[in-house]
């Protein structure tokens, strides 16, 4: 799909479908109500009679035939101006834009009227709104569904003032890349476990290295050995798939300490031998949400030729069962050295983070942030209105929520004290993998608080957040590529 800015009047762009929006409580801006005036006052009389809204997210759908060049135009409400976020703007974009491909149109125009942004915010959460909004994994369909229409080729978003064109412009290129590669994240977590393996996920971080001039360094069993990555193999020793850990770097900061991001790449998580119940179980391809969150974050952060070092650290394994598969009680020593006695080999994300971020301190990092589909109890706890947050760095804790505020992938801290971490304390080995049934979210957080050192980290919680059963603000269900936009967003702050 094609976004372009062009200098213009909405009312003359011959178009499949054109949108004006509008604020709740407001009367019309000057765009609308000058598009109103050739329709005659017919938004104006909808409007009162409330057939149109201006709440927040509605849209509706009006036939000009002729009275301006467009054939359809979408009215899309932003809301009370009080209650304005630049979220409100994705999605009022989005679902026109959703509207727009219901009717059949393929080439869309969007003016600019009612939200009171800057210009080049304003550009981005358009591009944001309208491509977060009309993804779809079709991959797998041969068929057309049966009221299923073609996607949208070209949205064009007018500006009444040529001297906006630029900013506006920059805007949308920079939303569009952004979302792009959350697209490439849902993609790469909606495709099923055969076709996500280790090793396609490390063919992707050797595309994107290519595409973006990174290193990529992909390390084999072998050398997982060599370095004592014992957590990992652990969990890779039931799979017939190789595991790969995959190490991608981006050079862009001189001397500047690196930035470590860690994602959890389970590409496919039954449980292994402590086997998970099968309903729900295909969802499990997901579990490698964080890896392909940092990867995309990574390839951003070149893209944008930000002046920092990160490294994106990508352990990646299935968790099967099998007669070679790890067991409960058995007892793994990582990469720090640490021992750890498996109660429960379904807790095998915190296993090979463990030894993922002992590599991150390899950097001497100035900061590392995890991100994983890691707890069903995170779901209990937060659902998706937010990942959870744990960490040991106030001012880290407080740059990834605000990033977190800025692309409305919201995060919530809870606590890491030490009461929390007694309940890991294993009789045999350095810590167990399980805490029990209390605070599942944060005992395995406090698995993880075991192998950063002390350096400051903060670890995301996803497993609510990555995948979602239904719709949200320009996420279809399905694949949601969280934590893509935040940590993307999280670099470009750190610039400032
Ligand atoms: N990948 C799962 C967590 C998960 C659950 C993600 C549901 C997304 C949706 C993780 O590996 C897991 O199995 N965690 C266990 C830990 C338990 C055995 C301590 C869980 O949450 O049940
Ligand atoms: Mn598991
Ligand atoms: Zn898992």
């Amino acid at each position: 799909m094609n976004i372009s800015v062009k200098p213009g009047k909405l009312e003359a762009v011959r178009s499949e479908a054109v949108v004006v929006m509008i604020v709740e409580g407001e009367k019309l801006g000057p765009l609308a109500a000058r598009v109103d005036k050739a329709l005659g006052g017919t938004m104006q009389k909808l409007l009162k009679r409330g057939d149109l809204s201006a709440k927040a997210g509605v849209v509706g759908m009006l036939y000009p035939e002729g009275k301006i060049a467009a054939e359809r135009l979408i009215v899309a409400g932003l809301g009370r101006r009080s209650e304005m976020t630049i979220d409100r703007l994705r999605l009022a974009a989005g679902k026109a834009a959703v509207a727009a491909r219901s009717a059949g149109a393929k080439n869309i125009a969007i003016a600019l009227e009612g939200a009171s942004f800057g210009l080049e915010e304003t550009g981005q959460a358009l591009a944001e709104g309208c491509t977060l909004s009309l993804y779809r994994f079709l991959k797998y369909k041969t068929k057309e569904d049966k009221n299923g229409k073609g996607d949208i080729v070209s949205i064009t978003v007018m500006a009444e003032k040529a001297t906006a064109v630029k900013a506006l412009a920059k805007g949308v290129r920079n939303g569009q890349l952004i979302a792009d590669s959350a697209v490439l994240a849902r993609d790469m977590v909606s495709a099923p476990a055969a076709d996500m393996t280790p090793g396609h996920v490390a063919g992707i971080a050797r595309g994107l290295g290519r595409k973006h001039r990174l290193k990529v360094q992909v390390l084999e069993r072998s050398q997982m050995r060599k370095l004592g990555m014992g957590a990992l193999l652990g969990v890779a020793a039931g799979s017939v798939q190789p595991p790969k850990f995959i190490i991608v770097e981006y050079r862009g900061g001189g001397k500047k300490p690196w930035i470590a991001l860690v994602g959890k790449t389970i590409t496919f998580d039954s449980g292994g031998i402590s086997i998970k119940p099968s309903e729900g179980m295909d969802k499990m391809k997901s579990d490698m949400a964080g890896g392909a969150a940092v990867l995309g974050a990574v390839a951003n952060a070149a893209a944008l030729k930000l002046p920092l070092n990160v490294v994106a650290l990508l352990p990646a394994t299935e968790n099967m069962p099998s007669g070679s598969a790890l067991k409960p009680g058995d007892v793994l020593k990582t990469m720090s050295g640490q021992t750890i006695e498996i109660m429960n080999t379904d807790a095998e994300g915190r296993l090979i983070l463990a030894d993922a971020l002992a590599y991150a301190c390899r950097y001497k990092p100035g900061v590392i942030v995890d991100i994983a589909t890691l707890t069903g109890a995170c779901r209990v706890a937060l659902g998706p209105e937010a990942a959870g947050m744990l960490g040991n760095d106030d001012r880290l804790k407080q740059q990834v929520r605000a990033a977190g505020e800025t692309t409305s992938e919201r995060v919530w801290e809870l606590p890491l004290w030490d009461g929390y971490c007694d309940l890991i304390k294993s009789d045999i080995a350095d810590m167990k993998n399980t805490g029990g049934r209390d605070g599942g979210v944060i005992t395995a957080a406090c698995l993880l608080s075991k192998f950063v050192q002390k350096y400051p980290w903060v670890h995301l919680d996803i497993a609510a957040t990555g995948w979602i059963d239904k719709d949200r603000p320009y996420t279809p269900k399905g694949a949601t590529g969280f934590g893509c936009r935040l940590l993307t967003q999280f670099l470009q702050d750190y610039v400032k």
